[in-house]
């Protein structure tokens, strides 16, 4: 539904200043961007100041004919100023609150410089650690991608996209840019109509629901139809069926880059096909490159994009207030938002194993080696030159009282002639403990990032175990955008927390967490393989007919089935890899804490409902330990037997929560056909009847079953 202003806009404007409103120019200079803007151009993606922004809103609303402000578009991804950790670090969090309240933070830094649109969240479905880009989003489950893509969208935009400190998000990339073949960015994707229904777009359909203002069109093919085309999913899924309103952009040249696709022989035919499509914005600035003709596309899709730019600008409120008050640009994070980013470094971190070194007692003298002991590489992907920089641990660790620190750093990230592990090791003799600070700096992961190799890089995994034959109790500590490849040195490795680009205030929230100060209660949001040769390895892949894991006696009358058999791995013809143990090294879900958890038995209010019905799950929870900690509840669903293939289990609720020592808690959840059900092709839920299984626990390999039939 058109407001009266879009319509009458509409009804004045000409084709060219139409076609103004549909392309985006990236990064461009600004006095090339006021003359843009001058020209009728719609919007810029411009990162700047409060100032440069105002300039360009004045540029748009004065001295054009119709004074349409523009949208002011960049990749606010995780923090504008102040840096929060990495989206995959954030989805470890199990914190969809946590998330939310970060993007609420990122939101108002931004658009008090002038930002009123960021290209985020990333709600990619991401199984292969190889693609560089799994560090901007929330994984390789559909729940957790669904339920942390709707959180950030709502701490973007606010219940009101048209309050101060908001700013329109965008989910991307639309849709299964997540599994490029081989793990390489940009790559073909070819999946299957279920697979794109029930994981891929399931995410895309949460932001939706969630109203986000844009999604953007992927740089990959689906089925041959490269995304910045395929009408079926443009139009067709995300705007005919499911109702979304908002205004879809593309790719930084997406559009140009159907020629390379050899989809199309000239920029114009590769132009009209996109709009034609169901694109709304073009990201690069083909069209007014090309001096392509608006006249060749059907006026009433026409008509259609420019609507779609015109409401979202209208929801932001921009027509009644451009401009934003240059006196209170953010330009430095605040003491509340440095607070919130260690928290929030500290809630993302997740204890892989700990033979109790971890926390650290003190009075200690401490050694801390490795690269990233003094490294300040803690703000990942995708910050800008002006966001806050981090300090290095070896800083962070010098404040804390009863400590001493010696630091020696060991070797380099990448291996060079400076690498001295045996002097490390003898330094280690001399200390109490050692934190071994290595990872992956944040040049390897992020877009165009796609590694081969999954391992730590250089001689990072020498130096572990050098310091592992030392016998001086040690702890790893993994700064990293990806899961990585750790079997090299996990086995000689008991004590290690995965921290990954945790943001600003990163290496204060590491020292929280080696003193026990903050609890690394986070779950591995994506798992971690035993070799690259075994990727892509996830937990929610469907039953096959030999699997290598016995599952066990199972009837469909009884409760009492035995779902976890022995390994079937003697046997020849079965799933699995000659040279590999069965699944991950880690897998999704897992994780612990400094606190321990005991469970009761699961139980459901009615044992059968209807298609139609839900029951509420219940677990009492106690915290076995005499402190404070965080446990997160898992919920699970295994299909016995459905007409496709299931997953093996699928997450379909979660909840963190803090106990006290001693404290039982009841943890709540509804399950009913959103978590039952599976989608068919045309994107209807279907409930099958049948038994499901409801595995509930911290982790995968701690849960409790109960059954529930539906009829
Ligand atoms: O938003 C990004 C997208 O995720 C990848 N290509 C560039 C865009 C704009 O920076």
């Amino acid at each position: 539904m058109r407001s009266a202003r879009v319509a009458e806009l509409l009804r004045q404007m000409t084709p060219a200043e139409k076609l103004g409103q549909l392309q985006i120019v990236f990064r461009p200079q600004l006095e090339d961007a006021a003359a843009l803007v001058r020209g009728g151009l719609g919007s810029v993606f411009w990162p700047q100041s409060a100032a440069a922004s105002n300039a360009l809103q004045r540029e748009a609303v004065e001295n054009t004919r119709l004074g349409i402000p523009i949208l002011i578009g960049l990749d606010v991804i995780h923090g504008q100023r102040t840096i929060a950790p990495v989206p995959l670090g954030q989805a470890a969090s199990f914190d969809p609150g946590m998330v939310e309240e970060l993007a609420r933070t990122a939101a108002r830094e931004a658009r008090s410089g002038g930002v009123n649109w960021t290209f985020s969240p990333m709600v990619d479905v991401s199984r292969d650690p190889r693609w560089g880009r799994v560090v901007e989003g929330f994984g390789e489950d559909v729940h957790l991608n669904a339920v942390m893509g709707a959180a950030m969208v709502r701490g973007y935009q606010g219940p009101d996209l048209a309050a101060p400190g908001t700013i329109a998000a965008t989910a991307k990339h639309y849709v299964a840019y997540g599994q490029p073949e081989g793990g390489r960015d940009y790559n073909t994707v070819d999946v299957s109509s279920h697979r794109l229904r029930n994981v891929f777009l399931e995410p895309f359909r949460a932001a939706v629901d969630a109203g986000v203002a844009a999604v953007m069109a992927s740089f990959n093919t689906v089925s041959g139809v490269p995304m910045h085309i395929n009408r079926d999913l443009l139009t067709g899924v995300l705007k005919d069926e499911w109702g979304f309103g908002g205004l879809v952009v593309g790719d930084a040249d997406g559009v140009a880059n159907l020629l390379p696709h050899r989809v199309a022989e000239t920029l114009d035919e590769a132009v009209r096909m996109a709009y034609a499509a169901g694109l709304d914005i073009e990201m690069g600035g083909s069209p007014t490159t090309s001096g392509w003709d608006a006249a060749s596309l059907d006026p009433a899709r026409l008509d259609d994009a420019v609507a779609r730019v015109l409401g979202v600008k209208e929801a932001l409120g921009l027509f009644a207030q451009p401009y934003v008050d240059e006196a209170a640009e953010l330009v430095e994070p605040t003491a509340e938002s440095r607070a919130q980013a260690r928290l929030a470094a500290g809630r993302s971190a997740v204890l892989l194993r700990n033979d109790g070194t971890l926390p650290v007692a003190r009075p200690a003298r401490i050694l801390l080696t490795g690269p990233y002991a003094t490294s300040t590489d803690h703000l990942g992907a995708w910050t800008q030159a002006f966001s806050a920089r981090s300090t290095s641990i070896a800083d962070a660790l010098r404040e804390r009282p009863d400590v001493e620190v010696v630091v020696s750093e060991g070797v380099s990230f990448f291996g060079d002639r400076s690498d001295d592990v045996d002097a490390v090791a003898t330094a280690a003799l001399e200390s109490d403990v050692v934190v071994v600070c290595v990872g992956e700096p944040s040049s390897l992961s992020g877009e165009a990032a796609s590694r081969s190799d999954l391992r730590l890089p250089g001689r990072q995994a020498d130096l572990i175990r050098a310091i592992a034959g030392t016998g001086i109790p040690f702890v790893v500590v993994l700064c990293n955008g990806r899961p990585l490849v750790v079997a090299d040195w996990i086995d000689q490795s008991p004590s290690v927390l995965e921290v990954w680009h945790g943001g600003t205030e990163a290496p204060a929230a590491i020292v929280d967490l080696l003193f026990g100060d903050q609890e690394p209660a986070g779950r591995l949001p994506m798992s971690f393989p035993r070799a690259v040769g075994q990727v892509p390895v996830h937990y929610a892949h469907e039953n096959t007919g030999r699997p290598a894991t016995v599952r066990g006696a199972m009837t469909l009358e009884s409760v009492d089935v035995v779902l976890e058999g022995p390994a079937n791995v003697a046997e020849k013809y079965t799933s699995k890899y000659l040279d590999l143990d069965l699944g991950p090294q880690f897998s999704f879900g897992h994780g612990s804490g400094y606190a321990s958890f005991s469970y009761g038995s699961p139980r459901v209010s009615a044992a059968e409902i209807g298609p139609d019905g839900a029951v509420a799950l219940e677990v009492d929870v106690t915290n076995t330990s005499a402190r404070s900690g965080d446990e997160v509840v898992q919920v699970y669903v295994e299909d016995l037997v459905a007409s496709i293939a299931p997953p093996v289990r699928r997450l379909v609720a979660f909840e963190r929560r803090t106990l006290d020592a001693g404290e039982t808690a009841t943890f709540t959840f509804s399950i009913g056909a959103e978590q039952l059900g599976f989608r068919l092709a045309d994107g209807s839920l279907l409930v099958e009847p049948g038994v499901f299984v409801l595995h509930v626990g911290g982790a995968l390999d701690r849960t409790q079953p109960v059954a529930l039939r539906v009829r």
